[in-house]
Parts: structure tokens; sequence; C-alpha cells
């Protein structure tokens, strides 16, 4: 059994982005919050050199690649690579594992962590060789979280096994072999000021096709009258794990 400490912050964030539709409005502030979590991180810690493995659209790259004296992303989106590109910064253009040169304070891995594990030794071990002694690798994933959007998949979804258990345990695992890895687990909030807003969301988060999405509605729109409603609208919170592992 793998071991590792877990640190409990509570932190109002916001969703993932991709996973939710664009046409339904909701609060979200995500990337500030990824942006101030890892930005404390490199001030408290003097990182001067990032590697950003899966950087994205800029949102939260941009602005960490100016808190850093040497900034390097790596992204394999066409269209993320020209964003980066365009905005001044040192892009590698391709699915990591690819050829990266020089040693790093810290290695970003946020929600980019690849789906299947079977890429894990491969990706984990790769970045690992990428960091100097003392370096830190972070990975920022809701895999393992086991927040309050598994629960409700568990209690609507008969039989659903929750397959991000299996991906954190793997993952874990991994890190394991390299360090003693520490988790913070950071809450996130999603709000919407009107009901139908947050039933819509969590209906397409935990419905996997229309038909089981319309079927889902009903036990949802309850759901959220009793469980979400605050004095400022409706709020659901999930969870990111920030995973740290330093190099001895
Ligand atoms: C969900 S976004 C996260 C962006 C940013 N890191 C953040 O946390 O806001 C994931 C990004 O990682 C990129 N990505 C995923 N796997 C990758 C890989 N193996 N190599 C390079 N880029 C990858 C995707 O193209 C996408 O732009």
């Amino acid at each position: 059994m793998p071991s590792f400490l877990v640190v409990e912050v509570s932190i109002k964030t916001y969703s993932e982005e991709e996973m939710v539709p664009k046409n339904i409005p909701y609060d979200y502030n995500q990337k500030k919050v990824l942006l101030r979590e890892v930005s404390r991180y490199i001030r408290d810690h003097k990182v001067s050199s990032l590697i950003d493995i899966g950087a994205g659209d800029g949102a939260l790259a941009i602005p960490l690649a100016r808190k850093v004296k040497k900034y390097v992303a790596v992204e394999e989106n066409g269209k993320n690579v020209q964003k980066l590109k365009k905005a001044g910064l040192t892009v590698i253009k391709g699915c990591f594992p690819v050829p990266v040169s020089g040693k790093y304070d810290l290695a970003l891995v946020s929600h980019s962590i690849p789906e299947t594990t079977e890429l894990y030794k491969n990706f984990l071990y790769t970045v690992w060789t990428l960091l100097k002694k003392k370096g830190v690798l972070l990975v920022v994933t809701f895999k393992g979280a086991d927040d309050e959007l598994a629960s409700l998949k568990k209690e609507l979804q008969p039989g659903f096994v929750d397959a991000d258990q299996e991906k954190f345990r793997e993952m874990m695992s991994i890190l394991s072999s390299f360090s003693v890895p520490a988790i913070r687990r950071v809450a996130s909030t999603i709000t919407s000021q009107k009901s139908k807003n947050l039933t819509e969301l969590l209906s397409f988060l935990i419905g996997r096709t229309k038909k089981e999405r319309e079927e889902l509605y009903p036990k949802l729109e309850r759901i959220v009258h009793l469980r979400y409603k605050t004095t400022q609208g409706y709020s659901f919170r999930t969870h990111h794990l920030f995973i740290f592992a330093q190099k001895q």
C-alpha cells in the first residue's frame, strides 16, 4: 500500500472547463483559483524554472510563465499552441512524452494526466526525468477526489463504478515509487442563479446519454432544491487533488 500525506484545504473554485456545455449559465473561476494556488507555490518555493505539460489555451499558462525565469510549455493541440506562441511563450508542440531539454524546479501536469492508466508509467517516468534535484512534480486532477459528484453518480446510476479511483491508485502507486507524495484536497464550487441551470449541468455531468439525462432530470431537480440551495442561488462542490512529489 503506498503511503502519502493528505492535507485538507477548502478553497472556492469552479468546475473543469471541458466538462460542461457552454450554453448553461453558471459561475466559474477555476482558472483563477488554479492560478492563485500554483502562483503561491511558485512564490513560496522560489521556483524559477517551470515545465508546463498540457499547458492549454494560455489562461493559466500565460500568467504562470510571467512568474518564472524559464518557462516551457508542452501542448498537443494546434490552436492552443498558436495562442501560447502568440503570447511569446516557448512551446514544444506534441503529445507528451516528447523530447524536452533541460531540468526544471517544477513540472506541472494540471488536468492533463492521460485518461488511460497504460500511459501513466511512461508519462510520469518521463516527467520525473525533467526535474532537478529537489524539483517537484505537481499533478492537479479530479481523479481520486471521490467527491459529491462521484457520490451522486453512485446514488443515481445503478452499478456505477468510479473508474477514476483505479486511475488514482495507479497514479499514486507510480508516484510513491518516486518519493512520498503529499496531497492537498481543494474544494470547488459551481454556482448558478437558477436551480434549472445547476440541474441541467449535473444531468450533463452524470448522464452518459441524452436518454439517461432526461431520466435523471426530475430526480436531480429535487436533489438540487434539497441539497444545493444557498442564500446566493445554487452551489455544488467538487474537488481537485493537488498531488506533489519531490525528487530527492
Ligand atoms: C484540460 S486542459 C488543462 C489546461 C491547463 N493545464 C489548466 O489546468 O488549465 C488540458 C490540456 O492539455 C493538453 N494535453 C493533454 N494531454 C497532453 C499530452 N500528453 N501532451 C501535450 N498536451 C496534452 C490538451 O491539449 C489541453 O490543452
